[in-house]
């Protein structure tokens, strides 16, 4: 995973716990990187994984509500730093049928070795239900669901996200408006 993934974790867990907490989760997670990562660099998932439980198991959070809310941050993190995926993008439906279809596939042309998910989007009833259905070995489905919404709170958007799962293991979600 792109370390530009961890450094905005790290400053997540400044902002809302202080530095203090940063220095305990990594202390706490034994990682094989020791804690120092560059934007450029990429590091096993599971350095994020460990990071997140040890925040769990210090602020008494859940697991999937750390990962909601890094996801909603995570997405303004992004939206600064490639401003121009934004370019253009008025409607927030459309906004993300695009991630699959031009932000994941620049992304991977700026960093080839980038471990992206794969959406298979579709409006299966009307063109304000948007599905989006989740695959990735990784296993982010609540960092999805925190993209999702900071992608709605982007486009001051009221829709809805509802999530399911489907028989074969992949993340149904459903945005609505
Ligand atoms: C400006 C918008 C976006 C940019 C530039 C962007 C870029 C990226 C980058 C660089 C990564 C890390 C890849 C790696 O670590 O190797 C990533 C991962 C991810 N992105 Fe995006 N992304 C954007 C929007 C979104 C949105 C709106 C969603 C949700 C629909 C999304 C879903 C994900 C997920 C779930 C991952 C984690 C990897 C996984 O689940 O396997 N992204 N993205």
């Amino acid at each position: 995973m792109k370390g530009v993934v961890f450094t905005e974790l790290l400053a997540m867990v400044e902002e809302t716990f202080g530095l203090d907490m940063v220095d305990d989760i990594i202390e706490r997670s034994e990682l094989p990187s020791g804690g120092v990562y560059t934007a450029v660099g990429t590091y096993d998932h599971q350095e994020a994984v460990s990071l997140v439980v040890s925040l769990s198991e210090i602020s008494g959070m859940e697991v999937p509500a750390l990962l909601k809310a890094f996801g909603k941050y995570l997405f303004g993190s992004l939206a600064k730093a490639y401003p121009t995926f934004l370019d253009g993008a008025s409607d927030p439906l459309d906004f993300l049928e695009g991630v699959e279809s031009y932000i994941h596939v620049e992304v991977r042309k700026l960093y080839p070795d980038a471990e992206l998910p794969e959406f298979e989007c579709s409006r299966p009833y009307s063109q304000s239900e948007l599905h989006m259905v989740y695959r990735s070995g990784r296993h982010f489905e609540d960092l999805c669901e925190g993209l999702i919404e900071g992608s709605l709170e982007h486009f001051k958007s009221d829709a809805k996200v509802e999530r399911s799962k489907l028989e074969d293991g992949r993340e149904l979600f459903v945005i609505s408006r």
